[in-house]
């Protein structure tokens, strides 16, 4: 699985880092990025879970 975050859809809300912080970070842009790819198998759950979660339907994992 991979995980990618767009950056022009990303508000910054900060919600990914919480869902998932194996997989995703927030940098000093204040935007998330996927930082940790292919997305390990024990936390690919969380990672969609991030995904889901982000209210602006920035992450896509897959
Ligand atoms: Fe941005 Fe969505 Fe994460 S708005 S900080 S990609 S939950």
């Amino acid at each position: 699985m991979i995980a990618e975050v767009d950056k022009d859809t990303c508000i910054g809300c900060g919600a990914c880092p919480e869902f998932c912080p194996e997989v995703f970070k927030m940098e000093d842009d204040g935007l998330a990025t996927a930082y940790t790819n292919p997305v390990p198998s024990e936390v690919e759950d969380a990672a969609k879970e991030a995904e889901e979660g982000c209210p602006v339907d920035a992450i896509t994992v897959k």
